[in-house]
């Protein structure tokens, strides 16, 4: 196992999927908590992040000392290479704000680290982070590679297999840097690489079962990928000890709802509390067309119904939720900064405020390819795991304009046709998110001998990497002509399609 003692970086969780890449089991703690960590896991290697603060700062973090004496490989990234230089007796001066960049190492010497890699007197690209910068070695180290603005770009101490880089190997920036990782792991540190989705599921129903005890969990099922990996998941650690609670706001798309329910009452066999509340949402929603308010009213009447609902299974101490690692960085990157509400999202399985549960919360670590792994690993359907994401608000912000169940139930088929045909071409797991939005407005067609005054449907198709930009999918002509012919001729209601060649930004995945 390797330990990772995060200093504080945004990027410290890509630390830890490197390890993982390389098959090998690693755990991040927060520095507070090393020296607890360093006794309970006994790591055969230690990697240090980076992190904002800066080393010549009195009060910034350190390393346990026990870290460079327990005997194992350590490498220092960042902020920890910094923090190893001064711990191990070397002198660090401050230097200005942590950033990146791009700059290139010339190698000067071999090592282990650079072993099928890298060569002496060659020169190659990495992601440098400028802050501090060390000015006398600590003793037993010497410079294994360097660059024009940072001559201890990296440093070794080969007895004590301590590293030190001041770049990041964990970015994709880093063209080598994940190689330089898995040179850590398995070539100096040793370790196998037989660390997989297996391993980490049995690791994580321990882990649960230690934190639940006999305790009760309820998890809020959304009908997504996360919440159903989550649940599963903790249904083979405690059982019947947990509750699923999906609270169906009839704003699904076609056939969902009988999926997820079938599929857990069914396939898995997990308690499972369906509450129909659709007739609800309806109703509040009615004559709403304003975006934000239809978002804040779904999100209101969500909690209203859950927390019924958590209350009716009575004295569960735990709320299982399906959180992410990006959910966590994203949290923590954009708290206190002034930032502007494009959307107020609403996430079917979050916490309602005020509920005083304990969170329980098994993908934590996890990205969302690893979730799909773990998903497939647990039994889950491929099609059901390799699924398109889906908001929160569900159609109601598919549906521009007032709501109402006849034009949910027009969209439901537009857009149930448009999935098929994109299945059909092989092209769905190209294609981030696709889907059908009905627009509020009305044209003239003709069908037969007749005009007809019905909807128009947008259809909407984007490539992105974490939603947060995306650019419109290059259909060829002759397919998006085939779903327009089959909607026009198969869904009573809409007469014309148009196709949305907005990228993000300006325009965002969803309409509302
Ligand atoms: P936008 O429309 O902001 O969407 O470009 C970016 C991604 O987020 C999804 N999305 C949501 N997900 N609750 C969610 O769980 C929400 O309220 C919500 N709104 C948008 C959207 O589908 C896309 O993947």
């Amino acid at each position: 196992r390797v330990l990772i003692i995060d200093f504080g970086s945004q990027v410290t969780q890509l630390i830890a999927r490197r390890v993982r890449e390389s098959g090998v089991y690693s755990e991040i703690v927060p520095f507070q908590n090393a020296q607890a960590a360093l006794e309970r896991l006994k790591p055969q290697a230690i990697i240090l992040s980076g992190g904002p603060a800066s080393v010549p700062d009195g009060d910034s973090p350190r390393a346990p000392q026990q870290v460079f004496e327990c005997g194992v490989p350590v490498l220092g990234i960042c902020y920890g290479q910094m923090t190893m230089a001064a711990q191990l007796g070397g002198t660090v001066e401050s230097g200005h704000h942590r950033e990146f960049g791009r700059a290139e190492v010339e190698v000067r010497q071999p090592s282990a680290l650079f072993d099928g890699i890298w060569n002496p007197g060659e020169a190659h690209v990495v992601w440098m982070s400028h802050g501090d910068r060390i000015t006398e070695l600590p003793p037993g180290f010497v410079v294994k590679g360097a660059s024009p603005n940072a001559p201890c770009a990296v440093i070794e101490d080969e007895k004590r297999k301590f590293f030190g880089l001041m770049f990041h190997p964990e970015v994709v920036h880093t063209p080598d840097g994940a190689k330089l990782i898995a040179n850590f792991i398995h070539k100096i540190a040793g370790l196998g690489g037989e660390w997989t989705m297996a391993a980490f599921r049995e690791e994580m129903i321990g882990k649960i079962r230690a934190q639940v005890g006999k305790g009760k969990v309820i998890c809020g099922l959304s009908g997504g990928v996360d919440s159903a990996v989550a649940a599963v998941l903790i249904h083979e650690a405690i059982g019947d000890q947990l509750t699923c609670i999906y609270v169906d706001h009839g704003l699904m798309r076609k056939g969902e709802t009988e999926q997820v329910v079938s599929l857990f009452r069914g396939t898995f066999n997990i308690p499972l509390v369906h509450v129909d509340a659709s007739a609800r949402f309806l109703s509040a929603l009615a004559g709403v067309t304003d975006p934000e308010v239809k978002r804040k009213t779904i999100g209101r009447l969500f909690i209203e119904v859950f927390d019924e609902e958590a209350k009716a299974v009575g004295d569960a101490e735990f709320l299982a939720q399906g959180t992410l690692y990006p959910d966590v960085i994203e949290s923590v990157s954009f708290s206190g900064g002034p930032s502007v509400t494009i959307k107020s999202h609403h996430n079917v399985g979050g916490l309602p405020e005020g509920m005083k549960f304990k969170l329980v919360e098994p993908l934590r670590e996890l990205f969302k390819d690893e979730v799909r792994l773990l998903g497939r690993e647990l039994g889950l359907p491929d099609a059901f795991v390799g699924r398109h994401p889906f908001p929160g608000p569900g159609l109601a912000i598919r549906c521009p304009g007032a709501i109402t169940s006849e034009k949910l139930d027009i969209l439901r088929e537009a857009d149930a046709i448009y999935l098929d045909e994109i299945r059909k071409a092989g092209l769905y797991d190209t294609i981030w998110q696709a889907f059908a939005v009905l627009l509020p407005v009305q044209t003239v067609g003709v069908m037969g001998d007749g005009r007809t005054y019905e909807s128009v449907c947008g259809l909407r198709a984007v490539t992105s990497v974490d939603g947060m930009t995306a650019d419109f999918f290059p259909f060829d002509m002759a397919f998006l002509g085939r779903v327009a012919n089959r909607i026009i001729n198969e869904v009573r209601g809409i007469n014309r399609v148009v196709y949305d060649v907005t990228s993000k930004p300006p325009g965002t995945i969803e309409w509302e």
